[in-house]
């Protein structure tokens, strides 16, 4: 299956994407990263890993349908299938989610439906939770409210921090991530 995956910073997560696609026998043929900020260190990444890297920055549109309308010519143009979102901090607008609905899928740094947004390891700490996760799910209109497809889960130490966290659960969803979108990979083949 065709994939682009979608990034704004480092992309450790699209590297991860990238390197499980490079066996074989994995069901997703990672073909195009695109950044909306053209100074992410993720393009730079994809680029050494042999990735067709493009930015599209979206300070460049006067509207978010503006920049949408260049993401999705760049992705169909490219015959692109299936798309990851990995660290991509834009909303969508619905007019990009129902043309891509059911194609399109997130990683999110929370057991969802728990801590849907942003400062996730740091509202789990408050919260006094006993443990914390990543989802990756569908992207759907609603901000990290589709369908969960795949989760990990970790306990949370009392010693930890939101930054002792976060570092923690990145792992977890390098490890989630190319076993999320393998399983959404070979329902779509088949
Ligand atoms: C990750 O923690 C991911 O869960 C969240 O933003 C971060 C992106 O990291 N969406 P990277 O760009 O994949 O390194």
């Amino acid at each position: 299956v065709k994939t682009a995956v979608l990034i704004s910073g480092r992309g450790s997560n699209m590297v991860a994407l990238v390197t499980a696609a490079q066996d074989p026998n994995y069901p997703a043929d990672i073909a195009l990263v695109i950044s909306n900020r053209p100074k992410a260190k993720g393009l730079g990444r994809a680029q050494e890993l042999g990735v067709t890297a493009i930015s599209i920055d979206h300070k460049a549109y006067a509207t978010r349908e503006a920049f949408e309308a260049e993401l999705d010519k760049a992705l169909s143009d490219a015959k692109i299938e299936l798309i990851c979102c990995a660290g991509f901090m834009r909303v969508l607008t619905p007019w990009f989610i129902n043309r891509w609905e059911g194609r399109i899928i997130n990683i999110h740094p929370s057991l969802l439906p728990k801590y849907k947004g942003l400062n996730t390891h740091a509202r789990a700490l408050d919260a006094g939770d006993r443990e914390h996760g990543c989802s990756v799910h569908w992207v759907s209109a609603e901000l990290d409210g589709g369908a969960v497809i795949k989760q990990m889960s970790i306990p949370i130490d009392h010693r930890d921090t939101a930054e002792s966290l976060a570092d923690r659960l990145l792992p977890l969803e390098l490890a989630l991530y190319p076993k999320a979108l393998a399983q959404v990979a070979r329902d779509i083949k088949n």
